[in-house]
């Protein structure tokens, strides 16, 4: 019996013993390692090269909104607790399905290129940073130099017709005209008297030092845009060819060299948070330059003329990326279409001689 208890005893200190053994050489071979590993680190001959497919993150800053803070337009669905309900959402369609109602095969008249308002100003002219109409029940009528003259709402609605839509515009008295006014007095409805709300109409790109390139924005439009506006800038029709499910950039049924997208700025700004497709001020998908340049390439192809021989009466009231001459300034007609624009913002602010 002690004879027993004696061996495992000693079974019990021999198995401790190797425990410990094995603790110690593992506890070795983990400094071990430890130490290579930190050797290996430090020969700068033995860095792990970096894979060819890395590619290190572009950081343009310009692909966050500078200020994201905007007004929201009303609920839609709020529409029908208004008196004129009806004469709203009348308003609302003729800016969504402007073609079915006016354009080449349109249902009331046949005095439009095809587009609708909403191509440029989207979701009806909700969208923020999307052009959209907040600012126009609360700045109409109001001094404009294009005309040189106090335009209403009904005046500023014909102007894209006539230029963005490249058509005519229509009698103010129609129950048409009425109803999209109805409409945008609606939206803007909660913009107090006098006030331009974040995120309305296009926002501002800041200039570029250079003039936009055509041959870069040309790059651009094949990577991004051409899979939907075509190869030769017509867009795409609806099966039912009423409207565009993909509208023109440039040729006879786009908009007019007397619209405001013909200007870079407007251009620029528009597509910054509205293109490709899905773009918005959060999910941004161009660098301001790629914007500035596509604006170059896209205003460089041929597009219906207007007669502008109206415009802007005082040529100081011109825009400084408007492409005609004359001018107050002594930059070139060229200088004025692409650029750089900065210079000529300068001569501008400083006060005109008496
Ligand atoms: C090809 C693009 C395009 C189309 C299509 C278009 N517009 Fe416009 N619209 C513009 C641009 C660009 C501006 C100027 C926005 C700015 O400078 O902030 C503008 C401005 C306006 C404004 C003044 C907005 C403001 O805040 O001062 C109104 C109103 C307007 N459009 C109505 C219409 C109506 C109605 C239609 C359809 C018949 C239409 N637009 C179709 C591009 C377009
Ligand atoms: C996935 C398809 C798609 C791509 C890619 C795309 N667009 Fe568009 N674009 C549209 C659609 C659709 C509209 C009309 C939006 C609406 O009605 O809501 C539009 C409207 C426009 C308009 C205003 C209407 C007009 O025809 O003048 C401009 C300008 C424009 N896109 C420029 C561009 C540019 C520049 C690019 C490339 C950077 C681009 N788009 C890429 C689908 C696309």
């Amino acid at each position: 019996m002690s004879d027993f208890k004696k061996n495992s005893e000693e079974n019990y200190i021999e198995i401790i013993q190797r425990l410990v053994k094995t603790i110690v050489i593992m506890l070795l071979i983990i400094v071990a390692l430890i130490v290579i590993n930190i050797m290996d680190l430090s020969s700068p001959k033995k860095k792990k090269p970096i894979p060819i497919e890395y590619v290190p993150p572009q950081a343009d800053s310009t692909l966050v909104a500078p200020d994201t803070s905007y007004v929201k337009a009303p609920d839609t669905t709020l529409i029908r607790n208004e008196k004129n309900a009806a004469q709203i959402i009348y308003g609302r369609n003729l800016i969504a399905n402007t073609s079915f109602y006016f354009g080449p095969k349109g249902k009331l008249a046949q005095q439009t290129n095809g587009m609708n308002c909403q191509n440029c100003h989207m979701d009806a002219g909700s969208k923020p940073f999307g052009n959209n109409y907040l600012a126009v029940a609360s700045t109409y009528p109001k001094f404009r130099e294009r005309s040189g003259t106090v335009e209403t709402i009904y005046k500023r609605a014909n102007d894209c017709f006539e230029r963005s839509l490249n058509g005519e515009g229509l009698d103010s008295l129609s129950e048409e005209m009425k109803a999209i006014e109805a409409y945008i007095k609606w939206i803007g409805k909660d913009i107090p008297k006098g006030e331009k709300p974040k995120g309305s109409g296009i926002t501002d790109l800041k200039y570029m030092d250079r003039a936009a390139n055509v041959e870069k924005g040309k790059n651009v439009y094949t990577l991004k845009c051409k899979s939907c506006h075509g190869e030769d800038g017509n867009g795409k029709l609806n099966a039912d060819g009423i409207a565009y499910q993909y509208p023109p950039l440039w040729g006879d049924h786009s908009y007019n060299n007397g619209a405001g997208l013909y200007r870079l700025s407007r251009f620029a700004g528009y597509v910054k948070y509205n293109m490709p497709q899905g773009a918005s001020f959060k999910n941004i998908q161009l660098t301001d330059e790629e914007a500035w340049d596509v604006a170059a390439f896209v205003n460089s192809q041929p597009r219906p003329k207007k007669d502008l021989s109206k415009d802007w009466p005082k040529l100081a009231g011109k825009p400084v990326d408007h492409p005609y001459g004359p001018y107050a300034d002594t930059f070139t007609e060229e200088q004025h279409k692409y650029g750089p624009f900065g210079p000529i913002a300068e001569t501008k602010k400083k006060p005109a001689k008496k």
